[in-house]
């Protein structure tokens, strides 16, 4: 213990401080001892500390120490410096009085509405989630992953903390350029990738970057509510287009809108393929009205019966697509890397809005993914899940027999999308008061209006759990057993 006796305003300064019982005697240590008697109380808000050669002196340190430490207490806030008068000591942030804030709203909020969820996704409380949209996290490279993460950080650590490109890594661009130009049938060069935090992202700022408010957009019908939202939230008026076995049906698509959004390699969430003849029209229309599609290919990757079908971008020779893409199927949601492929002028517009958002993407993922595009890792990962998912697909397909569906083709994506007999609200929540979720086609609908379809995600699950998936589909469907 030092003791340096009364201070100017009469209040006693006592250091519980002295060298021997410093764990780490030097300036780290005495900064960490002052911040403990500051912590514990024994030196109190207002107190005046003792100079530095006094403290020094009783201390048995360097003058330089007890400055160093003593400065970097009052840069952390702990201490204060009075001018000519000495370093005082801060009330600790837990002394400080502590504000209520009211949980209840203040102001008026009437007429600016936000459109609800739908019931797209499971809740906690379902052990099997038959959701659409989710691969298989377990299958995940782990490993290499966390190795990636620690090389970018070991490499450029520093500089990756800092602000960057609103575009992405540059290197992140190179290899996604180089990647969805071989996987797509697309010449891409890296000025043409904008990286986004998923496709979400990409749909929000496309949505502020080529709509005014007012605007029409053509949207299917039966469709992918998210990107509804971001359309509706950049003031725009949607326009549901019909969907059938071949995909949006372009021929109905209104004169008058903006743009088109459309899902083209597998329809969501019917899984239908935009067919060749409708692709030529679609691209036909565009080109004479002066107007983008958006196209949405967020699960490219999977595609189980023959050659993928190329992305429109491919057969566009006007500069009228956008293509939206994502590694959340593909890799894993969580890690929010998507993208937007587009003529440059369009994703210098697009980093513009970016830099209000967000400003920049996380770099590091960005950098280690990078890294794992470049090892071919990602490459390795979609193959080895391709095969692991088409071989769900035709156990959930083989098990749905007998069951009141008729399951529509599904040549690929991550769910089953199938006609019901029975009401699929009441199958849906006896199925979820027994732990089991899927989504019902009132939840795709633009308008919410009830379809006798049920989507049934096959990704995420293995075979066994698939198999307790079916018996509660079965034992929950109401329907008579067929023989
Ligand atoms: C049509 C569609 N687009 C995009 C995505 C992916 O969204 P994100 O990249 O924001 O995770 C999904 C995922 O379910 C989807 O179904």
């Amino acid at each position: 213990m030092v003791h340096f006796g009364v201070d100017r305003d009469r209040r006693e300064v006592q250091l519980s401080v002295y060298l021997p019982e410093l764990r780490r005697p030097g300036s780290k240590g005495l900064r960490e001892a002052i911040q403990a008697d500051i912590r514990r109380g024994s030196l109190r808000a207002g107190q005046r500390l003792p100079g530095s050669r006094r403290l020094a002196e009783a201390l048995g340190m360097s003058r330089t120490t007890v400055v160093r430490a003593t400065d970097e207490l009052v840069a952390e806030g702990w201490l204060e410096a009075r001018a000519g008068s000495g370093l005082y000591v801060l009330a600790p942030d837990s002394e400080l009085p502590q504000s209520r804030i009211r949980r209840g709203l203040g102001f008026d909020l009437r007429g600016v509405e936000v459109e609800g969820e739908r019931r797209l996704h499971a809740p906690a409380s379902c052990p099997l989630r038959l959701v659409g949209g989710t691969p298989d996290l377990r299958q995940l490279p782990l490993v290499e992953l966390t190795r990636a993460y620690r090389r970018a950080l070991r490499g450029r650590g520093r500089r990756l903390v800092a602000y960057g490109d609103p575009y992405g890594e540059p290197r992140l661009r190179e290899a996604l350029a180089r990647w969805v130009s071989e996987s797509r049938g697309l010449a891409l060069a890296p000025d043409q990738v904008l990286v986004t935090r998923g496709s979400q992202m990409a749909l929000y700022l496309l949505a502020h970057a080529l709509l005014r408010p007012g605007d029409r957009v053509a949207v299917e019908a039966l469709g992918y509510p998210p990107a509804w939202h971001a359309f509706r939230r950049a003031g725009a008026e949607l326009v549901g287009v019909p969907v059938d076995e071949e995909g949006m049906v372009v021929d109905e698509i209104p004169a008058d809108v903006r743009a088109v959004y459309v899902t083209p390699h597998h329809q969501y969430p019917s899984g239908a393929v935009l067919s060749a003849r409708r692709r030529l029209g679609l691209l036909e229309l565009a080109r004479r009205r002066r107007i983008p599609v958006l196209e949405d290919d967020y699960d490219h990757e999977y595609h189980y019966e023959g050659r993928p079908v190329l992305p429109l971008a491919a057969l566009d020779r006007d500069g009228i697509v956008v293509t939206i893409g994502t590694l959340s199927k593909a890799f894993a949601p969580g890690l929010r890397l998507g993208w937007v492929i587009a003529p440059p002028e369009l994703l210098g517009r697009l980093a513009a809005h970016r830099r209000v958002v967000d400003r920049q993407g996380d770099r590091v993922v960005e950098q280690a993914v990078a890294d794992l595009l470049e090892e071919g890792l990602v490459q390795r990962h979609i193959r080895r899940t391709r095969r692991i998912y088409a071989a769900r697909r035709d156990f959930l397909l083989a098990g749905l027999r007998g069951l009141p569906v008729e399951p529509r083709p599904v040549p690929g994506g991550l769910a089953i999308w199938a006609r019901t007999s029975v009401n699929p609200d009441r199958w849906a929540a006896r199925a979820e008061a027994r732990g089991l979720f899927f989504a019902v086609g009132s939840a795709f609908t633009l308008d919410r209006r009830p379809l006798p379809f049920i989507r049934l995600g096959f990704a995420a699950h293995d075979l066994p759990e698939l198999g307790r998936a079916l018996a509660l589909l079965r034992s929950t469907s109401g329907a008579r057993p067929r023989r």
